[in-house]
């Protein structure tokens, strides 16, 4: 597995990987790699013949008060993972090769409405620097197809939308979230946990298949039951940022009569961000 850092270098391997008939799979990540990402690298390589991924720590994204100078960066032992996983072709551009004018002067990409409520809401700007980034490096890569994980699930659906709007001619794959044995959602950001605080945090997957568990059972009083979660959540020690029940696909807050259905949490452990969703499909309306 080669590792490039200019867009240059990464053109001309994908064109001659290209020249060589392959179909072209991307993994785009910010690094600090775990078995979710190597999962994902798995997937384009079962539907690719040569996988590109990116490592990039996007500083679009990120909230002035959020963990952009402390992200972890560990590209040696990505590198290890990546290649373990099948990937051919790392990307680990700077920013000034991503951004040669500066953030401020970069061009933007904003999804509208589903970029606007939920993750979208507590980090203003997030979406539109993940969206924008997503497209600069599709532009770059050139693949057949994408896989991210389901796990940052509001991200999956922006991305699907930028896609369809702008006519971009790559598939995407969504790939379930890799768990720890105790239910926990692999992350890199899992790493800012204190031990104690790592005890406390599979109550958040915990709770949403609770949930889950009341809505299949028959539970319709949405707001009641998202109330109990909250309650047992904060009981654990977390600080909720949201907890809601929407529509799998358009992220509305889910009605009486539908039966594709998300439940999304973001909360706090300590100064730790954690994310995760529990997808549920209901046989008959709700209603
Ligand atoms: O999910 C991530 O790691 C990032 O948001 C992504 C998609 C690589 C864009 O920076």
């Amino acid at each position: 597995m080669n590792t490039v850092k200019t867009v240059r270098e990464l053109r001309a391997a994908v064109a001659r990987a290209r020249g060589e008939g392959k179909r072209i799979g991307f993994v785009p990540t910010m690094g600090n790699l775990h078995s979710g990402h190597a999962a994902l690298v798995t997937k384009a390589a079962q539907r690719a013949d040569f996988v590109v991924a990116s490592i990039f720590v996007n500083p679009l994204q990120f909230g002035a008060n959020e963990d952009l100078a402390t992200y972890p960066r560990t590209l040696a032992a990505d590198q290890a993972r990546l290649l373990e996983a099948g990937c051919n072709l790392l990307f680990a551009p700077t920013v000034e090769e991503m951004y040669p004018s500066g953030t401020t002067a970069q061009t933007r990409v904003s999804v509208g409405q589903l970029s606007e409520g939920l993750c979208g809401a507590s980090r203003p700007g997030h979406f539109e620097g993940v969206a924008t980034v997503v497209n600069k490096l599709f532009n770059m890569v050139q693949p057949d197809l994408a896989v991210f994980g389901e796990k940052d699930y509001q991200q999956l659906a922006v991305i699907r939308t930028m896609v369809r709007d702008l006519n971009m001619p790559v598939q995407i794959f969504g790939e379930p979230t890799v768990r720890a044995d105790d239910g926990l959602a692999l992350s890199s950001r899992n790493g800012y946990l204190s031990p104690e605080q790592r005890q406390i945090a599979p109550a958040v997957y915990r709770t949403l298949c609770q949930l889950a568990d009341g809505l299949r059972r028959g539970r319709r009083d949405y707001q009641a039951l998202l109330d109990e979660g909250k309650t047992q959540l904060q009981s654990a020690g977390l600080r909720i940022d949201y907890l809601e029940l929407r529509h799998a696909l358009t992220l509305q807050p889910a009605m009486l009569d539908d039966r594709d259905l998300v439940l999304l949490l973001a909360a706090y452990l300590g100064n730790t961000r954690l994310i995760d969703n529990l997808y549920l499909h209901l046989d008959e309306p709700t209603a």
